[in-house]
């Protein structure tokens, strides 16, 4: 079997596994309290050009989206998110589960854009209606597509006037910014949200995210939220290591060069299927793309590969599936696929 179900199917990248192995004898305290917690802060507060940011190590990206915004709103107050968006579709109702609403908005391509979010404004007008108060995007999308610099001005511009925070969920934020059609520095996002993660968990790490959190407001009292909601590890110095040997050397750091691997593979595979003829669900221009194939060629494919069904499509006979390349995705994995797919 060959594996494109996702970033996440296989263990750490060598390197990072080196240096858990590494520290593992070692005694230091707990709850990301330690010093590779604080070396893999201080990397990622040059990496952004903010020295004054407050980073935080979380296991996984459900609890990295539930606490933040947990940690930002208060009661009344609700979220405002891609129909697509993860928090949506794919968390159980885990942000739900606080007593925040998420008004999910269609998208075509999985990206808000401020004319859809002032028609959510218009609509909720008093206190018989949740309040709007949190904007949520991720980059890469769930579609696999990508914010440009233009984009994610305009909607930071737009939160700010309307009084909003703007969140990005960066799951697969190295996918994003290693993308050939990629404008955004990771410094240009830091300027423009309140809050956003660079995600390990499918990008070479065993597990772990890392929140950045650029607004006061929003980390007040947040290790509380951290330890509330169940994200606070003992062992927090596992993420430490983990980021540390994931970001040294900043910009030329291993997730930059894991990330670039996945995309490389990623296009190389949607140029050979888009060359075979076949159509896509979206214009993804990262790790994950979406082809649309007739079903009896995915039965056929099942046989040799492990991959996921994504959504219907008009024609009946179709369906569009999704196919993932991670940190151990081969040259070999994608010529077998392309072979396949003929
Ligand atoms: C964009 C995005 N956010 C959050 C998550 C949730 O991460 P986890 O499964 O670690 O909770 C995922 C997982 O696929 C994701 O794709």
């Amino acid at each position: 079997m060959r594996y494109f179900i996702s970033d996440y199917s296989q263990g750490a990248h060598p390197d990072v596994l080196k240096a858990l192995v590494e520290t593992n004898f070692e005694h230091t305290d707990g709850y990301g309290l330690d010093v590779y917690c604080d070396n893999a802060a201080s990397i990622i507060k040059s990496l952004i050009g903010k020295p004054d940011a407050n980073i935080h190590f979380l296991v996984g990206g459900t609890p990295a989206n539930v606490i933040t915004i947990a940690a930002t709103l208060k009661p009344y107050e609700c979220v405002i998110a891609p129909h697509t968006s993860h928090i949506y579709m794919h968390e159980t109702g885990a942000v739900e589960a606080t007593g925040h609403k998420i008004y999910a908005l269609d998208t075509e391509d999985g990206k808000l854009r401020p004319d859809m979010i002032q028609c959510v404004l218009d609509e909720f007008e008093d206190e018989h209606m949740t309040l709007p108060k949190l904007v949520y995007i991720s980059n890469t999308t769930e579609l696999g597509t990508i914010y440009k610099k233009s984009e994610l001005e305009a909607l930071s511009k737009f939160c700010k006037e309307k009084g909003l925070y703007l969140y990005l969920d960066g799951a697969r934020l190295g996918s994003a910014l290693t993308s050939p059609e990629n404008d955004i520095s990771i410094k240009d996002i830091a300027n423009l949200v309140d809050a956003f993660y660079i995600g390990g968990t499918k990008n070479g790490t065993l597990f772990g995210e890392a929140l950045i959190v650029l607004n006061d407001e929003i980390n007040d009292h947040f290790r509380f939220y951290i330890k509330q909601n169940l994200g606070m590890l003992a062992k927090g110095r596992l993420l430490g290591v983990q980021f540390e040997a994931l970001l040294k050397g900043g910009e030329n750091s291993l997730l930059f060069k894991i990330a670039a691997h996945e995309n490389n593979l990623a296009e190389k595979l949607r140029n050979g299927i888009s060359d075979l003829g076949y159509e896509f669900l979206s214009e993804s221009c990262t790790n994950q793309i979406f082809p649309i194939l007739p079903k009896e060629k995915i039965a056929k494919l099942r046989e040799e590969f492990l991959f996921e069904d994504w959504s219907s499509v008009d024609d009946p006979s179709k369906f569009a599936v999704r196919f993932v390349t991670g940190w151990g995705t081969t040259d070999d994995d994608i010529n077998a696929l392309l072979e396949a797919l003929k």
